[in-house]
């Protein structure tokens, strides 16, 4: 694992947009994957502004989400595609067709699941997927569990999520979807480089057991220890018990 600490949050999230715009610039055609959350505004702001500078070139980049509320329509604005469009695809040169984000409107979810994964297959796989991390230890929706489901699948939202994302939901965490839609675990650790960004003390704990834990699926950021090209982009609040 490559672990870089940098003074401030802005810092971890602009070195991130660096390693998206050198993705782009060595393979235009490059396939991501893309997380949600608080902690990826900033590099998806400053993608925006590079790409608004001519620096940054999507038009042959293809994407994928990790993950999707499920009973949300895409269109609802607590849906995490509302909020990729608001952050990244509204101000970056992608075309729509290469956008792939979870359906949680879908009217059968599990088909839906399998979709995603054939869309992945279709695509070559994931070259490089950014990531956030659950305060819990979660990546995408994978939840800690007794079990952690490989392929993209529905999962029961952990309470502490549902609270972590009731902005989304008016503030108020009973309106957050008990259910969602995300990559599992497999689908992760399949992509050739994974890049995680963690930004606040509130997330030091979990990347402490996620660097330096055993495997347990009851912090299923601890598997990225069996991957062979991750990165980690932290501020020093992050870091701060490593
Ligand atoms: C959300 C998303 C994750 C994200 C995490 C952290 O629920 N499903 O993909 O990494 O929680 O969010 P934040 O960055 O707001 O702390």
């Amino acid at each position: 694992m490559e672990i870089r600490v940098f003074d401030s949050a802005d810092e971890a999230a602009r070195a991130v947009a660096d390693r998206v715009a050198r993705a782009l610039a060595e393979r235009p055609s490059v396939v991501l994957g893309l997380p949600t959350g608080r902690t990826p505004v900033a590099a998806y702001a400053e993608l925006r502004r590079r790409h608004a500078a001519g620096d940054v070139d999507f038009s042959r980049a293809t994407t994928f989400n990790l993950d999707e509320f499920a009973g949300v329509h895409p269109s609802h604005a607590g849906s995490f595609r509302t909020y990729m469009e608001r952050h990244l695809f509204g101000g970056v040169n992608i075309r729509r067709d290469r956008i792939h984000v979870l359906d949680g409107a879908a009217p059968d979810l599990d088909a839906e699941c399998e979709r995603y994964e054939d869309a992945i297959a279709a695509a070559g796989g994931i070259d490089l997927l950014l990531l956030g991390i659950g305060a819990n230890g979660h990546l995408g929706f994978n939840e800690p569990a007794a079990e952690l489901a490989a392929r993209t699948h529905r999962v029961r939202l952990a309470e502490s999520t549902r609270r972590d994302n009731a902005a989304l939901f008016g503030g108020d965490p009973a309106c957050v979807p008990r259910e969602a839609l995300s990559m599992g675990m497999g689908t992760i650790l399949k992509a050739s480089t994974l890049v995680l960004l963690a930004t606040g003390e509130r997330k030091a704990r979990c990347i402490e057991r996620a660097v330096r834990g055993p495997l347990t699926t009851h912090l299923p950021a601890s598997f990225l220890q069996v991957h062979r090209s991750v990165e980690l982009y932290l501020d020093r609040a992050a870091a701060v018990l490593l």
